[in-house]
């Protein structure tokens, strides 16, 4: 890149930056996409991510009103915002996150339209905030690692043993109530049994948290009392993590039993809703905990676009290739309901071993270090790493037709307000092009 290009650049970021943030929905369809060679691939993301934090230094905190306005503020061609420009009447307005889908369905457009034709923000191991990692366990995955020293595992105090298992394997900031006020309509609960009192379900990846399954499922229900027409799909697969788990599987009896114990019937969906127009109904799409129960479940096609790979980029453009060059059509078999697409990273053993290193020796520092500057050193750091991971994300969706079409859900890692935005905005840019 030349010194001259510059100054075109950092408008061309400006605006990208302001694009994806300020829910000026309709000025997107008027934008025309600004192409970057791969030298300025980094250089942009990185900026407009620093631009997000200017302009939103809540960070994720909790938008309660969000407004889609009439007037929208960018002129074709022009690298300068300027107000006035009249939309047409019908453009989508939200009024708030607890119930975007609620306020979509009013529209002419998306009314008859089926759940899986809805680009739907959802969360990576849904609500989990936090594990309690076992000291043994610990010792046997350093070990495992080939990091033990003669004092054990480094001769680290538990807490600091603590705070790097869940820098690997905890991916939000956010319950799953909170989640939900956030946008959040896709939870991905990972549940595991306490090995000594069988009774208690509790969120879990690898380790088992405090949060319990039947407190989640509760709070779920009281958000749909107050948002019934709000649409939730709640994923329930094993806790399969690879180092293992402390946990014990859940028989799907029992998750049958929280779910019909905490979930009021009228709310639980069945596979034929899925071919119903959205604006009949609200309620919740159980998956993936047992063929053999009594929920009538939805089946997901996801993971196939799973990366395995700790690079945010390499993530990315996976995701961009499978569904450019079709390969999610060709999939088998195709009766699935819903389309998922996971833009989060994997660690790979090798690169846990870095961030317990990295983390290790970082260990004095109190505040953690700018994931845009350290993300290639502390790659196995879920939330970080996704704070890289998201915004990259929806600039390549916003760069492409394809993915704008046909994205269904989507699941993050540190999910928030501002990452279940851009989701949302995905909508209007299908239908109200
Ligand atoms: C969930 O189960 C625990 C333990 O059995 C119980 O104390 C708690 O009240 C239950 N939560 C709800 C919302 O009923
Ligand atoms: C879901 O589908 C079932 C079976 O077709 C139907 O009885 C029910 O009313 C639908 N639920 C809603 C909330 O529309
Ligand atoms: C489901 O039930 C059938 C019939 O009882 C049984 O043969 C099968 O093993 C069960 N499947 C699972 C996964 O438990
Ligand atoms: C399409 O992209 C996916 C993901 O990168 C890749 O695995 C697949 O081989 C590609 N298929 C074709 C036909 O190029």
């Amino acid at each position: 890149m030349t010194q001259t290009a510059k100054p075109q650049l950092i408008t061309s970021i400006v605006i990208v930056a302001l694009f994806t943030i300020v829910p000026t929905i309709e000025a997107h369809a008027r934008f025309q996409p600004y192409t970057i060679d791969d030298d300025e691939f980094n250089y942009l993301d990185f900026s407009s991510y620093e631009l997000l934090q200017v302009m939103n230094p809540q960070g994720y905190g909790k938008v309660n009103e969000l407004f889609f306005p009439k007037t929208t503020m960018i002129s074709p061609g022009s690298s300068y915002f300027e107000p006035g420009i009249n939309v047409e009447e019908d453009v989508p307005k939200i009024t708030s996150l607890s119930t975007w889908m609620t306020d979509l369905k009013k529209y002419k457009k998306i009314a008859p339209l089926k759940i899986n034709q809805i680009a739907i923000p959802g969360a990576h191991h849904a609500g989990l905030t936090y594990l309690l990692p076992l000291f043994e366990s610990v010792q046997k995955i350093f070990r495992q690692f080939g990091l033990e020293s003669d004092s054990g595992t480094f001769g680290l105090p538990k807490e600091y043993l603590f705070k790097i298992v869940n820098s690997l394997l905890v991916p939000h900031h956010h319950s799953v109530a909170q989640i939900l006020e956030q946008g959040g309509r896709y939870l991905d609960l990972r549940v595991a049994r306490d090995i000594n009192d069988p009774q208690q379900i509790y969120l879990a990846h690898c380790f088992l948290s405090k949060i319990r399954l039947n407190d989640t499922l509760a709070d779920i229900n009281e958000f749909l009392n107050k948002n019934p027409g709000e649409i939730i799909f709640i994923d329930i697969p094993g806790d399969d993590g690879p180092l293992g788990t402390v946990g014990d599987s859940v028989p799907h009896q029992q998750i049958d039993h929280q779910i019909r114990k905490y979930i009021d019937s009228k709310f639980i969906l069945s596979r034929k809703n899925i071919s119903q127009p959205i604006s009949t109904y609200g309620g919740i799409y159980f998956s993936s905990f047992e063929v053999n129960s009594t929920i009538d479940q939805i089946k997901i096609k996801g993971g196939w676009s799973m990366t395995h790979s700790d690079n945010p980029y390499d993530v990315i453009q996976n995701i961009q290739e499978y569904y450019e060059n079709g390969s999610y059509l060709k999939q088998e078999p195709l009766d699935y309901d819903v389309l998922k697409c996971d833009p989060y990273i994997t660690g790979t053993k090798d690169t846990m071993i870095q961030t317990i290193k990295y983390e290790t020796l970082l260990q004095k520092y109190d505040q953690p270090v700018d994931p845009l500057i350290n993300a290639r050193f502390i790659p196995a750091n879920l939330k970080s790493t996704a704070q890289l991971t998201n915004p990259l994300f929806y600039n390549s969706v916003y760069r492409s037709k394809v993915l704008t079409q046909v994205l269904n859900i989507i699941e993050m890692d540190d999910f928030n307000s501002g990452n279940a935005i851009r989701a949302i905005e995905i909508n209007i840019n299908r239908y109200y092009p």
